[in-house]
Formats: C-alpha cells, sequence, structure tokens
C-alpha cells in the first residue's frame, strides 16, 4: 500500500509484485520457481533500527527464521506468499476503496512508529 514518508519504499514493493507475477507466467514452463514472499512485521535489525514499536498488544510479529523458513517450503506456491498467517491481512488490504484502505493503513502504522515520526 501507499505510505506516507516513505512512498518510494512502498512503490518499490508494488513493482516487485508486479515483476515476481510476470517472471512466473515467463519462467513456469522452464521449471523455474519464482515466489514474492510477503512479510508481516518482522523483528529484523531494520525494524530495530528503525525504532518501530513491535511490542503493541494483538499485533502480529514473526520471528526472522520462520519467515525464512516458510518461503522455502513454498518456494513452488508461486508467484506470491504471504508468511507468518498475514494472509487474511494482506487480502482485506488489496481490496477498494482504496481511500479507506490507504487512510486506515496508514493510522496503524503511526501507532508502531517513534513519537516523532508518527505525522
Ligand atoms: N522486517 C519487516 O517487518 C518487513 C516487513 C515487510 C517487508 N520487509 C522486507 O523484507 C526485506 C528484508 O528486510 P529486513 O527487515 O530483513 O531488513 P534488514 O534487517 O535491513 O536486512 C536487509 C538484508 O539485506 C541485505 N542487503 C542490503 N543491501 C544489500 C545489497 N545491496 N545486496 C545484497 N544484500 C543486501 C543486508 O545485508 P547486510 O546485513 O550484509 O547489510 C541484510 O541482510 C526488505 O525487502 C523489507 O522491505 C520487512
Amino acid at each position: 500500500m501507499g505510505q506516507a514518508q516513505i512512498s518510494v519504499y512502498s512503490a518499490v514493493k508494488a513493482f516487485g509484485r508486479v515483476f515476481a507475477e510476470g517472471l512466473w507466467l515467463e519462467l513456469r514452463e522452464h521449471g523455474v520457481d519464482v515466489l514474492e514472499l510477503v512479510l508481516g512485521v518482522t523483528r529484523t535489525p531494520a525494524m530495530e533500527r528503525a525504532g518501530l514499536n513491535m511490542d503493541i498488544p494483538g499485533m502480529n510479529v514473526a520471528d526472522p527464521d520462520d519467515v525464512a523458513r516458510e518461503g522455502l517450503e513454498h518456494l513452488g506456491d508461486g508467484p506470491v506468499w504471504v508468511a507468518g498467517g498475514n494472509y487474511q491481512a494482506a487480502q482485506k488490504r488489496s481490496g477498494f476503496p482504496r481511500a479507506d484502505k490507504v487512510a486506515g493503513a496508514h493510522e496503524a502504522m503511526k501507532r508502531m512508529l517513534p513519537p516523532e515520526s508518527g505525522k
């Protein structure tokens, strides 16, 4: 989804989805697996550096080793695999109308960001 302050980052994720889908179609006849692995919130060094609050009650936070293992187990289930039990959330966020979805996710993201960056 589009996200404030990290618009280019978000747009690269959209590119990755479409690129993976095209490659999956092109390469499957050659026996090559292509998978876009979609993560939920994952406790990685990048997230720690960003100072994200990952201890919000009810938030689904994954361990990087589990996400990597799940991705490898589902290499043949492309073009897209949503890891960490986030399939329904991803499905919901992919719907329409976009204004409601994007603004709702923005509010949720503000709760995770450090106070000075949560505008
Ligand atoms: N963590 C989350 O909650 C989350 C959620 C959704 C999506 N993602 C996506 O998951 C991916 C990994 O994120 P992360 O949280 O694991 O980030 P991270 O902790 O910063 O790890 C990034 C990894 O990429 C490697 N890397 C960076 N630049 C590279 C380059 N030019 N060539 C080869 N390797 C390079 C780094 O290697 P070094 O350690 O050697 O620098 C590091 O192992 C990203 O695409 C991110 O957008 C993460």
